[in-house]
């Protein structure tokens, strides 16, 4: 396996296995920069969203990457304060504009309106994404799919809309395995995209057992999380403004953890990292 590699969604098109993430990469020169460089790096799929606030400047980097725009893989998400079937439809082209290309890659609801919020949130949940479909059916997005989605909203999605979401893209990492999730997401035959990968990592150092991995492989924690993400099956999605980062976070692909290091790091608990809190709808 290597960067470009890919899964392929549903509908047949192919996702590559790793992503270069953008969230709060907000400083016009770092985001173009960033972009610039994983591509160069060899990264082919990148990660935006328009809670970000940085589509244009992503937009940008993909211009000025230097490799042709078929070969990329890109990925907007609807924000929150976008829900609703005429909001959503018209918030995806915005977002086209800004990032000035004329299709995505992928397009997610970012977080599902949930219960607490009142309402009526399973009709909520079924309007927007019905503006994903017909978009998806207009060709202007290859493939669609939600973030952030736990079973209910799932199950609401499944049964009541005629095209099933080909990605949930959720918290994953040592510690925060939401099994029960990525059971069901598999079930329907979603691919499972991974964010914050590297979030335990300040507390892996203390770890002895990290600490005998990194030696053992010869490779830094950020790597061993990362490529645990990678041996989960999962799409990868990480993030870094340094250049020195966004080549050793791609320098994932010529070692295995072993089962048991596998095991071992599945049995971690950070008790900070595993709060019911962060990985609420809000
Ligand atoms: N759907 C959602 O709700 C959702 C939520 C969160 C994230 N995401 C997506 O997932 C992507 C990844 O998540 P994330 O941004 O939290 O990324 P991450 O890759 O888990 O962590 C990024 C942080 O780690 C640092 N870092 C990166 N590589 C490092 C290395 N090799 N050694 C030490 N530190 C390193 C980065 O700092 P520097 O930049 O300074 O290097 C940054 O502070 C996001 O960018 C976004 O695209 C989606």
């Amino acid at each position: 396996m290597n960067l470009t590699d890919t899964y392929t969604l549903p509908n047949g098109i192919k996702i590559p296995v790793m992503g270069y993430g953008t969230w709060q990469v907000t400083d016009p020169k770092e985001a173009v920069d960033g972009v610039v460089n994983a591509v160069k790096e060899g990264y082919r799929h990148i990660d935006t969203a328009q809670m970000y606030g940085n589509e244009e400047y992503i937009g940008k980097g993909i211009k000025e990457c230097g490799v042709p725009r078929e070969e990329l893989f890109v990925t907007s998400k609807l924000n929150n304060s976008n829900h609703g079937y005429e909001k959503a439809k018209k918030t995806i082209q915005e977002s086209l504009d800004r990032l000035g290309l004329d299709y995505l890659d992928l397009f997610l609801i970012h977080w599902p309106v949930v219960k607490d919020n009142g309402g009526d949130w399973q009709q909520d949940n079924i309007d927007t994404w019905r503006a994903l479909e017909d978009m998806y059916e207009e060709g202007k997005l290859k493939a669609i799919g939600v973030s952030n989605f736990g079973i209910p909203h799932l199950e609401n999605i499944v049964e009541n809309s005629r095209i099933k979401p080909m990605v949930n893209q959720i918290r994953l990492h040592p510690g925060v395995l939401q099994e029960d999730t990525v059971e069901m997401s598999r079930d329907q035959n979603m691919v499972i995209e991974a964010w914050s990968p590297l979030s335990p990592m300040k507390y892996m150092e203390e770890d002895t057992k990290v600490q005998a991995m990194t030696s053992e492989y010869g490779k830094s924690i950020a790597q061993i999380l990362l490529r645990w993400s990678l041996q989960q099956g999962f799409v990868v999605l990480t993030k870094s403004v340094h250049t020195d980062r966004i080549k050793e976070n791609a320098d994932i692909f010529d070692f295995e953890l072993s089962d048991g290091d596998m095991a071992y790091l599945n049995s971690l608990k950070f008790e900070d990292l595993s709060k019911p809190e962060d990985l609420k709808a809000r």
